[in-house]
């Protein structure tokens, strides 16, 4: 059947009324047909063209800014409909990209022609308007839609993850807390402790499964705090006697890494005392991890800095605020919030030495999401400060952490002290 530009575009824009101009607007309109897969409106090009479509069927797509580039299918088009409209409307490049299914035919119109019908029939143009919000509507509806399930999928996917680090755990604790055992075992008899050789061997291995009771702990310790069965158990806590506790912990790793580490720590807070209210082996496991990190990424003869000070804060009123800076390779400002997820490492997994604190050993990448975890279930802050990764001048990173000093807790300490003194 021979296509009638006319009728066409009178049932496409019942807002034009004016006989004369159908007609003349039929005339400027040029007829084309495409084989399917034409490509007739590329996103983010500056073309000028409307399409009515007359015969056929095209489909528009969005393109989605993702590692893999996928396509959101925003919706199809048939006979009777118009696209391209929004970017001659307002002289922007396109927002989709239209691409014939079938074969199709259209009547193109061009923007200077199709903006004088605009400005002169305000029923077209209120047409027009109503439509493209509407379809904006739909798209924002669908882009929603599009994200909801996204983030559905990235859920279950991390549940089934942290289901995996669960059972993994626990099949490893069983033959690992066998294996620690006839380990100590075999160092305790006399035979293997006065043979150097034996000695050495059952060595490695209790300091391997050492090493692996460890991962397997962190990897129970992330799933935990993942699932917030993190409880904290507060008491009043020193700061600074955690902070010294994890300055032992890593006593003889600064040692063999000529590392000097300082620590200033600030000792009295007003009526407070230098208590706050904390769960003590929460707080260490944080730091613990923060330190072993400043040591690992931290090239031998380098420093580290602990300070704690006290101060006023918009949201927990007083808090206390350490900072652990190193003079290690510092951290790209694109990973500063990454780093604190699961799993998250930088560097070159091939590269990583090994050694729990040897210079860039590798780890899981559970440290700093166990530590800003224990911070969170304190009501406190974790973050980091780096000018970026430099392993010329080692510019360093400095991790904050902020945990509330409990104002009732406080008032507590300022009576009891009252009452009985110093
Ligand atoms: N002080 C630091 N200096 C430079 N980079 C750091 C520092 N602390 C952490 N990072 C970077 O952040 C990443 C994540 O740290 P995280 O402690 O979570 O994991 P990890 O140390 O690799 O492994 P794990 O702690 O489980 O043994 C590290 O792989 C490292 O690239
Ligand atoms: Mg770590």
């Amino acid at each position: 059947m021979a296509i009638q530009p006319l009728e066409v575009l009178r049932r496409t824009f019942p807002g034009i009324q004016d006989p004369e101009e159908l007609a003349q607007l039929a005339q400027l309109a040029r007829q084309a047909t495409y084989p399917p897969d034409t490509v007739l409106c590329r996103e983010g090009a500056y073309e000028k063209v409307l399409y009515l479509i007359c015969e056929g069927e095209v489909v528009i797509t969005k393109r989605f800014d993702s590692p893999e580039e996928s396509h959101l299918v925003l919706r199809r088009a048939t006979s009777g409909e118009y696209f391209g409209e929004m970017a001659i409307i307002s002289d922007a490049p396109r927002s989709a990209t239209v691409t014939t299914t079938k074969e199709t035919t259209v009547l193109e119109i061009d923007q200077d022609v199709f903006r004088t019908i605009i400005e002169r029939n305000s029923d077209l143009a209120m047409q027009m308007v109503r439509q493209t919000f509407e379809r904006l509507r739909e798209n924002d509806r669908m882009t929603l839609e599009e994200l909801r399930k996204a983030f559905q999928t990235l859920e279950k996917l991390d549940r089934a993850k942290l289901d995996f680090i669960e059972v993994t755990a626990h099949e490893l604790r069983t033959p690992l807390t066998i294996m620690r055992g006839y380990a100590s075992m075999m160092l305790a008899d006399p035979v293997i402790r006065d043979n150097p050789l034996l000695r050495e061997m059952v060595e490695g291995i209790a300091t391997g499964s050492q090493r692996l009771h460890e991962i397997v702990n962190n990897m129970l310790d992330v799933q935990r705090i993942d699932l917030a069965q993190v409880s904290v158990a507060a008491v009043p806590v020193s700061l600074p006697l955690v902070l010294r506790g994890t300055e032992m912990q890593f006593k003889d790793a600064l040692r063999q890494r000529r590392l000097s580490l300082h620590m200033d720590l600030a000792q009295n807070e007003g009526d407070g005392g230098i208590y706050i209210e904390a769960d003590p082996g929460l707080l260490s496991k944080a730091f613990y991890h923060i330190m072993m990190n400043a040591i690992k990424y931290t090239p031998d003869g380098g420093s580290i800095r602990v300070t704690l000070r006290y101060e006023d804060h918009p949201i927990l009123e007083r808090a206390a605020h350490v900072q652990i800076a190193d003079t290690g390779i510092g951290i790209d400002p694109e990973y500063h919030t990454l780093i604190f997820e699961k799993f998250y490492r930088l560097g070159d997994v091939q590269l990583h030495s090994s050694g729990k604190t040897a210079y860039k050993a590798g780890g899981p990448g559970l440290g700093l999401a166990i530590a800003r975890g224990a911070v969170l279930a304190h009501g406190g802050e974790i973050w980091v400060e780096s000018e970026g990764h430099d392993e010329v001048n080692f510019k360093g990173s400095v991790f904050h952490v902020v945990l509330p000093v409990q104002a009732a807790f406080r008032q507590k300490m300022a009576l009891l002290r009252a009452r009985y003194g110093e």
